[in-house]
């Protein structure tokens, strides 16, 4: 079998078959394939599609090309949540602790930010002294002790997917459905849950920018995942604008206490407790509106906080920055943002948000830099909101302070101030159950 051949079938608009997909797969995983013939082929697929079987394939054998986790020694089954990722999206941090306190199963791999996304790992990593790697004894001794864990993915899940994300990521292929379809898919069935609960983002900070679009990102993802024997369900939730008001990684972990404390509520309560009430929904087989009342209720008697603090103290975090956050470190500059006008927030754009947060120190602009977990972005104001001249939209905090200017631009450019108010915008845009 030649590459060659491959490309220009699917170039020329034809099905490949098993046999091609697997070599292709098989030739990115193991490097036997070169970067620009890879290239050819990803744009091809990202100009022609694929058809739900080459999807199932790709998939599979992405998955296939690493390790594939099986929880048989956890008892009961097990769930996992993914989100397409998005600015500020502390999700992860309150639904793992909510669904464990109310008996769920929760093995939660989780990647570090990239882009102008945030990463699960490098939140956690915020809390003095928590580890991300853990033996498989400790995982398996952790979930069935506790009923969760929240680690760094291992490094050879899905290895194919890896190199091809590395070059979609360079080459104008990220944002096609199949494409990433088929890299997070292959992920999750390779982390061996049973149940899986799909955050699909849409909107500027997200891959999906309309509704329809990622719909039919979380339709084929659903699919994906029940063909291969998983109970699946998916949330479409709104990324036009930061959830919660924390961008950054100390700040992101403070507002998920608050949340968990039951100190804040708003865009990310709401999302929180659905996310957790459709992974109880699959795990337990309950009905989603009882599911939410005892997500709610494991907020307001306190027991999803004292969950957290059993995860992070099993993992090794100090728990004591949890009972009291201003053990978190600040950082030395604070500048606020102050709006030149009146009127109403119409638009921010989220990826902006991100990229200005970026600056600050909070992410990388390259895999293995540093970043300064006090950096980030506290918005004051969020789309819909009414501002006069000089009040604060948001404050800016960094140890570098060269990086202000460049991130109040980045962040400034992203911000429409009108004298309408913008029609508002649902936090949940569609549910596949
Ligand atoms: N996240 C992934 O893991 N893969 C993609 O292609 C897009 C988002």
């Amino acid at each position: 079998m030649r590459i060659i051949d491959i490309i220009e079938k699917k170039r020329d608009g034809y099905e490949l078959t098993e046999d091609e997909i697997s070599f292709f797969v098989k030739g990115a995983a193991d490097n036997s394939l070169p970067d620009y013939q890879l290239s050819a082929l990803l744009m091809a697929i990202y100009i022609n599609g694929m058809t739900d079987i080459e999807l199932d394939i790709l998939t599979d054998e992405m998955a296939r090309s690493g390790d594939m986790k099986k929880w048989e020694m956890i008892e009961g089954r097990t769930c996992d949540k993914h989100s397409t990722g998005g600015v500020g999206d502390k999700t992860t941090l309150i639904v793992v602790p909510i669904v464990a306190s109310l008996g769920g199963k929760v093995v939660k791999m989780s990647g570090r930010g990239l882009g102008h996304t945030g990463g699960t790992v490098d939140k956690l990593e915020s809390i003095k002294g928590f580890s991300t790697m853990l033996s498989a004894d400790q995982l398996l001794e952790n979930v069935n002790r506790i009923g969760a864990v929240m680690i760094g993915q291992s490094g050879n899940l899905a290895p194919a997917d890896k190199r091809l994300y590395s070059i979609r990521d360079v080459t104008g292929t990220v944002s096609s459905i199949p494409l990433i379809a088929s890299s997070i898919m292959s992920k999750k069935l390779a982390s061996g849950s049973d149940c899986i609960v799909l955050d699909v983002k849409c909107g500027s900070g997200a891959f999906m920018k309309t509704p329809e679009k990622a719909n039919a990102l979380a339709e084929k993802m659903v699919r994906i995942g029940r063909n291969a024997g998983r109970r699946m369900s998916a949330v479409i939730s709104n990324m036009d604008i930061p959830l919660g008001y924390a961008v950054g990684n100390n700040s992101e972990v403070i507002e998920s206490v608050n949340i968990l404390t039951g100190k804040q509520k708003g865009d990310l309560y709401d999302l929180c407790i659905e996310l957790a009430a459709h992974m109880l929904m699959l795990s337990f087989d309950k009905p989603l509106d009882e599911c939410r009342d005892n997500a709610r209720k494991a907020i307001e008697d306190g027991k999803a906080f004292k969950k957290l603090k059993e995860i992070v103290s099993a993992q090794s975090g100090d728990i004591s920055c949890l009972d009291d956050t201003s053990k978190f470190g600040r950082a030395k500059y604070v500048h606020e943002i102050r709006s030149f006008h009146s009127g109403y927030i119409y638009s921010m754009n989220c990826e902006g948000i991100g990229s200005a947060s970026v600056i600050l120190g909070a992410g990388r602009s390259r895999i293995n830099m540093p970043i300064d977990h006090s950096a980030g972005i506290i918005l004051c104001k969020k789309t819909g909101d009414h501002v006069d001249i000089g009040d604060v939209i948001a404050e800016l905090h960094t140890n570098d302070r060269k990086s202000i200017g460049d991130a109040e631009k980045v962040f400034m450019d992203g911000i429409v101030i009108s004298n309408e108010k913008p029609v508002s915008r649902p936090l949940i845009y569609n549910i596949i159950e």
